[in-house]
């Protein structure tokens, strides 16, 4: 779908788009999103001139067939030379795809240089049977495909594959999407049309959209799609439901795609016929456990189930006066003998707070709710929780309780659909501030570690969350994807850069931002070196300029928390149950979470890292207004005074904003013109939106705190907002 500004004060950033010059090069939905497989070019072409011209599949299961053809494709579109599919031993020179038990069959003494582990692969050059042969192998059927898609993604890049040796291994075995369909056809903080899998009501007839999303989730290594709302309509579990969901699951078995389902706690009451949906009662326990079996029936290879329960109106074990490890594991156990899981959300918290309690903190409720629970949860329960405290804003300090959890199994939760971050109409890539938060180390002390086995690694996030620093079971990466049905998925060309970067991170969390964009950029507009560097640096710069212009110095996006959680509205996050975010008044701004004078939300990190936080002069300043209140004439680290920073910010980052337009003109002709142009309008129009945000945040900051810009650019009344809260 095209884009639409759907601002009137931006009209005229349409009326330039439209006088565009006319294409050069052909133009592109964007729905082959980086699995392109553009035709190389000559020079390219020349590294896989002596490239086999044959694949020989060992086995016939339905994900190494998807392998061969997948293989088939991407060779033949890139390099305009078909491939042949054969099976069995090979007798010339030849690709050969298997498991590491059928190649080892043909080739004995072949060792991987690590061993092969889970959903990991090794792609080899190496004599078989006197042929020189391609192998891309793997302890599983699902680790054969993923080398097939590493494979191809080279190829389009250009990178060499002779005499290649090399082993991947995914960092940790959760890698799974969450999609936030409502059954109605409706995404909730979807920003790329309807959903893909629901209509009316029912799974829609036409599923083929949910085995393309299948193909790029696996291209990408992720392993499990969790497809309704997490605000889940129990209906979701009826009986005749499942036969519908089922058809979804077919689409996605041959990607390796586990479909998993959102589930209402109280399903037992509301669809099951109970008069209790207590987690303890044995006849709700004997309802989820057949409910399970039904399910497996039909759906063999179903992942599991995500619960949201006493948070934002849902109905949870609070019911009962039962904690919320009571409630993950009798689904735990419903699900345990056919092997799923439960991701049982940590995104829990009180929203009629008393705002004016100053003591009160939303920010404080995941871990006081779950960390008391800590060794409470079964072994195939596994705690969701959000990257930050909050809800996903612009900037936000890691969640304490990632390390508050040693004795449970964890997955931080990442937002890929940009709700708080511009809605897909503003530029924002985002895997830079998830890189920050999974590298943030917890500093877990070590006699908290003593009770631990040895070798434990260091405490953070990406290593917690992996369970690698505690020895979990499972644990891993879960993404908010809610891609739909506009051609190129997610509403935005260059949105697509977060799908790809969030489960690219979720195999290697220690790939750089670069690297992920580098790559991205390629795989999606070729290798033009023009391109590749305006794009890159056009994405990497986006996070930063973004934030600039909505929320710095931590202070949230001071975006229109009751509504839209897009336009700018820093009232809106004030005075209400939903939490306090900034507390800004005539003297100055922030929330003061400190442990001496604060809520005490610093208070829930290990010691070194409320020492971090816990003094104003330490903490860094771009996470100053999430941790303290300071007069608006505090000095930062950089010299400024908080509210000069706050005019500067904000100029700046329209600025900067604007000037992404012009980065991107210089592409044109470079580019397909319909992705040219669409990125252009939404340029052009978030250009427009950086200017409504300083506006609307530096007036309303100035009446507030009645102290001029330096730079005088920020004029106006000072009178009707200049008064105390207090
Ligand atoms: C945010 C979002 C909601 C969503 C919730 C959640 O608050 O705005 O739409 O339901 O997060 O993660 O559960």
């Amino acid at each position: 779908m095209a884009f639409s500004p759907s601002k009137t004060v931006l009209l005229w950033a349409s009326v330039i788009s439209a006088a565009m010059l006319p294409p050069l090069v052909h133009a592109e939905t964007g729905a082959e999103a980086w699995l392109r497989y553009a035709a190389l070019d000559p020079k390219a072409a020349k590294n896989y001139e002596r490239f086999p011209t044959k694949t020989v599949l060992l086995g016939d299961s339905p994900v190494l067939k998807t392998a061969q053809q997948e293989l088939l494709r991407g060779v033949s579109a890139m390099s305009g030379r078909p491939l042949s599919a054969g099976a069995g031993s090979p007798t010339e020179n030849a690709i050969v795809l298997g498991t590491f038990t059928e190649v080892r069959a043909l080739a004995p003494a072949l060792n991987p240089p690590q061993q092969l582990k889970a959903d990991g692969y090794w792609l080899k050059s190496a004599k078989v049977r006197g042929f020189e042969c391609l192998l891309v192998t793997a302890a599983t059927d699902r680790g054969v495909l993923y080398g097939v898609f590493a494979l191809l993604s080279k190829i389009a890049r250009g990178e060499s594959i002779a005499a290649i040796d090399e082993v991947q291994l995914p960092y940790a075995p959760i890698r799974w999407v969450n999609q936030w369909d409502n059954l109605d056809g409706q995404i909730e903080r979807g920003y790329g049309g309807r959903s893909i899998f629901f209509a009316d009501g029912k799974v829609r007839s036409d599923l083929t959209r949910a085995g393309e999303y299948a193909r790029l989730l696996a291209s990408i290594g992720i392993n499990g799609c969790t497809v309704n709302n997490v605000n889940a309509a129990p209906g979701i579990l009826e009986d005749s439901f499942i036969a519908q969901l089922s058809r979804i699951a077919d689409e996605f078995r041959p990607w390796g795609v586990q479909l998993s389902l959102s589930v209402d706690l109280s399903s037992p009451k509301i669809i099951g016929g109970l008069d209790t949906f207590d987690p303890l009662d044995s006849r709700v326990a004997e309802w989820w456990r057949k409910k399970a079996d039904a399910i497996y029936k039909q759906i063999p290879d179903f992942g599991g189930f995500v619960v949201k329960a006493d948070s934002e109106g849902r109905l949870g074990p609070s019911a009962y006066g039962r904690t919320h490890a009571d409630a993950a594991n009798v689904i735990a156990r419903a699900l345990k003998p056919h092997g799923g899981v439960v991701f049982y959300r940590a995104f829990v918290y009180n929203h009629h707070l008393d705002w004016r309690e100053m003591k009160n903190d939303r920010a404080k409720a995941a871990y006081d709710n779950f960390h008391s629970l800590d060794g409470a949860f079964d072994d195939n329960a596994i705690v969701q929780i959000k990257n930050g405290p909050i809800d996903f804003q612009v900037r936000e300090p890691v969640s304490p309780l990632f390390a508050g959890l040693r004795r449970t199994n964890e997955a931080i939760e990442l937002q890929i659909t940009q709700e708080y971050t511009g809605q897909q109409r503003h530029l924002c890539f985002l895997v830079p501030m998830w890189k920050e938060a999974l590298d943030f180390d917890m500093h877990v002390e070590t006699d908290q570690l003593k009770d631990m086995p040895t070798g434990t690694s260091p405490t953070t996030v990406k290593d917690l969350v992996a369970g690698r620093s505690f020895h979990r079971a499972t644990g891993g990466f879960v993404g908010v994807a809610n891609v739909g049905m506009d051609a190129n998925w997610l509403g935005s060309p260059l949105a697509m850069a977060n799908l790809y970067g969030f489960g690219r991170l979720a195999w290697d969390p220690n790939l750089s931002a670069e690297t992920i964009i580098e790559e991205w950029t390629r795989l999606t507009f070729g290798s033009d070196p023009l391109v590749v560097q305006t794009l890159t640096r056009m994405q990497l710069n986006s996070w930063p300029v973004y934030e600039s212009y909505t929320g710095p110095l931590g202070a949230g996006t001071l975006t229109n928390i009751l509504g839209n959680h897009y336009d700018p509205g820093p009232e809106s996050s004030e005075e209400n149950g939903w939490g306090q975010w900034h507390r800004a008044d005539h003297a100055g701004i922030g929330l003061d979470r400190t442990v001496v004078t604060g809520t005490g939300f610093i208070g829930q990190y290990p010691a070194a890292v409320q020492k971090l936080y816990e003094s104003v002069a330490d903490c860094p300043d771009n996470l100053l207004l999430f941790f303290h209140h300071v007069p608006y004439k505090h000095v930062l680290h950089t010299g400024k005074t908080v509210i000069q920073h706050i005019y500067d910010s904000h100029y700046d980052g329209a600025d900067r904003a604007r000037d992404f337009v012009a980065q991107w003109r210089v592409l044109q002709g470079h580019i397909d013109d319909e992705r040219y142009r669409d990125v252009l309008a939404r340029l052009q129009y978030q250009a427009g939106e950086a200017a409504v945000w300083r506006d609307a945040i530096c007036g309303w900051i100035y009446r507030l705190s009645g102290i001029a810009d330096e730079k005088k650019r920020v004029e106006g009344d000072l009178t009707p907002m200049h008064t105390s809260k207090k």
